[in-house]
Formats: C-alpha cells, sequence, structure tokens
C-alpha cells in the first residue's frame, strides 16, 4: 500500500541542532533535517509528518494523536529515550510500528546513552549514521508495514 504516514516525532534539545557537539551531531539545523528526511520518505513511497517537543507530556500526547493520524512512527526521543518510562507507555498505548533512531553512536558514548527504555517495543534501532540513520529506519517501517 502507497503513501503510509510515518509521523516523525524529535525529542528534548533537537530543535538545538547545529548548536550541539560538532563530534556527536551534524552541522545542520532541524528544519534542514526534516528536509532530507522528506526526501528519504518520498522516495519509499511514505507520507512523513514531523513535531518536536521539549515537554515530556508533550511528546507523550504527541504519541496518542498519533495512534489515531499515522501508521507507524519514527523516533528520536533525545535524552528520554534513556529514562522516560512514561514515553515507552505512550508508545505501547500507540500500538504502532516504530524505529528508534539517534544521530550520535549512543553505544560508544557514555554508559546511561547505551540503555533505551523504549528498544524493545520497537521494531529497530538505528543509532550513529547521522542523518543517514533516518533513512534507514524508514527503510525499516517501509518493510514492516509491506508485511502487514
Ligand atoms: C540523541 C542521543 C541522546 O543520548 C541525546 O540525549 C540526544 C540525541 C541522538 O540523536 O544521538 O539528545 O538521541
Amino acid at each position: 500500500m502507497s503513501g503510509r504516514r510515518v509521523l516523525v516525532l524529535h525529542g528534548v534539545n533537537l530543535d538545538q541542532l547545529g548548536r550541539r557537539p560538532p563530534e556527536h551531531y551534524p552541522a545542520i539545523t532541524l528544519a534542514e533535517l526534516e528536509v532530507a528526511i522528506a526526501r528519504f520518505a518520498r522516495e519509499l513511497d511514505l507520507t512523513p509528518t514531523f513535531d518536536q517537543f521539549n515537554h515530556e507530556g508533550d511528546y507523550c500526547e504527541a504519541l496518542h494523536e498519533g495512534a489515531e493520524t499515522a501508521d507507524a512512527l519514527l523516533l528520536n526521543p533525545g535524552a528520554w529515550t534513556h529514562y522516560s518510562y512514561a514515553i515507552r507507555d505512550a508508545l505501547e498505548i500507540a500500538e504502532l510500528p516504530a524505529v528508534e533512531v539517534h544521530l550520535s553512536a549512543v553505544d560508544e558514548r557514555e554508559d546511561w546513552r547505551g540503555h533505551s527504555v523504549i528498544a524493545d517495543i520497537c521494531v529497530g534501532r538505528v543509532s550513529g549514521k547521522g542523518v543517514d540513520g533516518y533513512r534507514e529506519g524508514l527503510e525499516i517501517l517501509a518493510r514492516e508495514l509491506e508485511q502487514r
């Protein structure tokens, strides 16, 4: 089925891309990242929508609403990935296939970044591939949606 809807949700501090440590993050803005993701999505015949939040409850509400408006989720919850059980619960409620993506190589940084509270309820996890990691995440979702 074509045009499947993917909700791309950026978490806390991702609006600050371009000001984050260059050894871990690409020197682009969030708007530029979204242009790249939209291009990847188009190539895969997916329809993306985007949002970014710095407040955890808002991110949870976006997941609640996404359950009604999207077919799949591409999530970079930022630091919340590592400890937010609220976001984990909201993701569980959404019951949509989700991929966790990180720009930086979280497993090669501080120990606490290697832990994800959502990984086991996601269909995939991509990290350390910068902008291209989002393409890989979308490819995983496209395959997953194809099988459903
Ligand atoms: C991040 C990695 C997280 O550990 C960090 O807190 C972020 C961004 C990434 O994209 O590499 O804010 O999710």
